[in-house]
């Protein structure tokens, strides 16, 4: 692997990480989210000859860059996918049960947000895509231009928090009826003509994107779902990391976590669970270098020994 191939995306809160999949050499793990390599070069690194990696990915550029990087070495098998299918990946491997641990770092990366042709800026002009998993599935366009207006503004108002979703989402409708909002560009200017002037300050369609990216590419649908088959694929001891970026995506982890922990009134059966430590935020030392890790949060569970009910 050329470790100056490392693509724009500086992995996020790097050592807390590897700390919390606290890494044996011959041990078996899951990268969910390649990305730009970041995390899996540690892992590699941290490995021995008889540690395994699986690294998956639902963005093919992102997936061709591992294949590049780490195709080659006998202890990767790099899938394409979404980690909601991380169960069937690492049965193919035959892994089930034999995991260590999974990582999840959501979101996009830099290498995303950066490519003005993928969409998902409204800094950068480009066709309006937003889609990680390039080779399916309709580009934010498409869905902007077929979803109904109160979809829109449920979407809006759901994933984006945006007070303002039914206005923006009767704006959508009205300019799309003359033509499709087919670039970033586009959008930015239908969002800002919705929006009340007092608000239309420098990050105003953020809110807008985000909940678009999260509806084209179905991401709270893939966390739910991913979470579930990285539990499932755990050894006894195994650890699940999970780095989260804004409160909707921290919110489920945080509960299938403390469910299965039992942490919950009303939680039934033996907890499948413990929690390792309290969630970790960034430290100063890396803000300083990587605002991109400024509201990440990290949560951390570790999979507890399988044992008969206690009534049973
Ligand atoms: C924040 S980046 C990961 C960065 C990586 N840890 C690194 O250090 O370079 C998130 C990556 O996860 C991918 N991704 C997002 N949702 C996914 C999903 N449901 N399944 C698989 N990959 C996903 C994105 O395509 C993106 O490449």
């Amino acid at each position: 692997m050329n470790p100056t191939h490392a693509g724009s995306h500086r992995p996020v809160m790097l050592d807390e990480v590897m700390q919390g999949l606290a890494i044996h050499s011959s041990g078996c793990y899951v990268d969910g989210t390649y990305g730009g390599g970041g995390h899996t070069r540690a892992l590699l690194a941290a490995l021995g000859p008889d540690g395994r990696l699986l690294a998956i990915d639902k963005d093919p550029a992102a997936v061709a860059r591992a294949q590049a990087e780490c195709g080659a070495d006998s202890r990767v098998a790099v899938r394409h996918g979404s980690f909601s299918r991380i169960g069937e990946f690492v049965d193919e491997l035959g892994l089930r049960g034999r995991v260590a641990g999974v990582l999840l770092d959501l979101g996009m990366s830099s290498i995303q947000l950066d490519d003005a042709a993928r969409g998902f800026s409204f800094m950068r002009a480009g066709p309006l895509d937003m889609r990680m998993d390039t080779s399916r599935g309709p580009t934010a366009a498409e869905w902007l231009q077929d979803a109904s207006e109160s979809r829109i503004a449920d979407v809006l108002y759901e994933f984006g928090e945006e007070r303002y979703a039914r206005r923006i989402a009767a704006a959508i409708v009205a300019r799309r009826a003359q033509a499709p909002i087919a670039t970033t560009d586009a959008l930015v200017d239908v969002v800002r003509g919705a929006m009340p002037r007092r608000e239309q300050h420098k990050h105003f369609a953020t809110r807008t994107f985000q909940a678009l990216r999260m509806a084209v590419n179905q991401e709270l649908d893939d966390l739910a779902a991913g979470l579930e088959q990285a539990l499932s694929v755990l050894a006894p001891g195994g650890r699940l990391v999970v780095l989260s970026f804004h409160s909707l995506e921290d919110r489920p982890v945080k509960q299938f976590m403390r469910h299965h922990a039992g942490r919950y009134e009303g939680s039934t059966g033996r907890p499948t669970l413990r929690l390792v430590r309290a969630p970790k935020k960034a430290g100063d030392a890396e803000l300083a270098v990587n605002p991109r890790a400024r509201s990440a949060i990290l949560r951390v569970a570790e999979r507890l020994p399988d044992a008969e009910p206690a009534d049973a």
